[in-house]
């Protein structure tokens, strides 16, 4: 994959070039498909990042890539090999951001896992596994970050989804961590204020060209999602970047404690791919792999 922004970034949208110049970020998730975009933003805007993630390989093009965007090796970090299950391996890659830039004042805990599975045919394990990696992973990835982001009044963005607003089905697993994220992110937001620091999520819809889409969506039924997305139109990891910056952005200053809904509306009148499995993906064997 290459990257999704250029410098044309700079030209057509609403941010001045330098507006994170100076600034560095730490963004777990940061090799795949929205965080990627996420991060060319920044970086393109002036910001140092590390990108954490689990594939070496991976992690380190995409670093190279997204570096190339502003002629700079030094611009993107990468740190592979590490696990967000795992709050020792996030504490070692802050040291190792911290001790190549300096600070970090802009945190995104995007580190994600889903799959379609309706209740009787999730195991306890693909729950806890799902509710490790987004929930566990975002507290780990807040609490390994959060002792920089006081030093430099900085800001959390959490990646959330609009899974748990009503009862959407096949989705309890990322229904629940998303919940619990949010709920993590409001209380940081209420506890980390008095040093300074604002914690918000994000909540993307349906985002083209995503492993999430590709997983819940898909090719056969785009069309049909499209028009049933207010905006008529699908979303684009661009959607989700532009969103970010400005929750950064000084322009968010008194912004925290807040979730950004960013899907067209598409939320309010219900997740299509649900409509399209329910109910009869119910029936089948429960002791069926899906
Ligand atoms: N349907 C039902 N259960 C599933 C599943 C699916 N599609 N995929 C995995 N599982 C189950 C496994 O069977 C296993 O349970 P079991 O031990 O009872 O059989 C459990 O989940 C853990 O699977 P494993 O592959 O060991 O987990 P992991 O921790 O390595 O992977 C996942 C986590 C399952 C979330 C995996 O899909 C992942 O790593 N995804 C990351 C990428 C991604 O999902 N991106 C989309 C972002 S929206």
């Amino acid at each position: 994959m290459v990257n999704t922004l250029d410098k044309t970034f700079l030209e057509k949208s609403s941010w001045k070039p330098d507006l994170f110049k100076g600034k560095v970020g730490f963004v777990t998730g940061g090799a795949g498909t929205i965080c990627r975009v996420q991060v060319e933003a920044l970086v393109l805007l002036g910001c140092k990042v590390a990108i954490i993630g689990r594939d070496q390989e991976k992690t380190e093009r995409v670093a190279k890539e997204i570096s190339s965007l502003v002629d700079n090796p030094d611009a993107v970090l990468p740190i592979s090999k590490v696990d967000v299950r795992e709050v020792k391996q996030l504490e070692s890659a802050v040291k190792r951001t911290v001790d190549r830039y300096g600070r970090i004042d802009y945190v995104i805990a995007g580190a994600a896992g889903n799959f379609i599975c309706d209740f009787n045919h999730l195991s306890a394990n693909a729950f806890k596994s799902v509710v490790s990696i987004d929930l566990l992973g975002s507290f780990n990835t807040a609490k390994a970050t959060m002792p920089e982001l006081i030093k430099s009044r900085g800001s959390i963005l959490f990646v959330s989804a609009t899974f748990h607003y009503y009862g959407v089905p096949f989705q309890s697993h990322v229904g629940a961590a998303k919940a619990g994220i949010d709920a993590l992110s409001n209380a940081l937001a209420v506890e980390m204020g008095p040093f300074g620091v604002r914690s918000n999520c994000i909540a993307p819809g349906a985002i083209q060209g995503t492993e999430g889409f590709d997983r819940l969506i898909g090719d056969a039924s785009k069309k049909k999602t499209t028009s049933k997305i207010p905006l008529q139109r699908l979303g684009t990891t661009e959607d989700i970047a532009q969103a970010t910056v400005y929750l950064f952005s000084p322009a968010a200053s008194y912004v925290s404690g807040t979730i950004q809904i960013v899907d067209g509306a598409m939320w309010h009148i219900g997740t299509h791919f649900a409509h399209e499995l329910y109910p009869d993906l119910l029936f089948k064997d429960p002791k069926a792999k899906l």
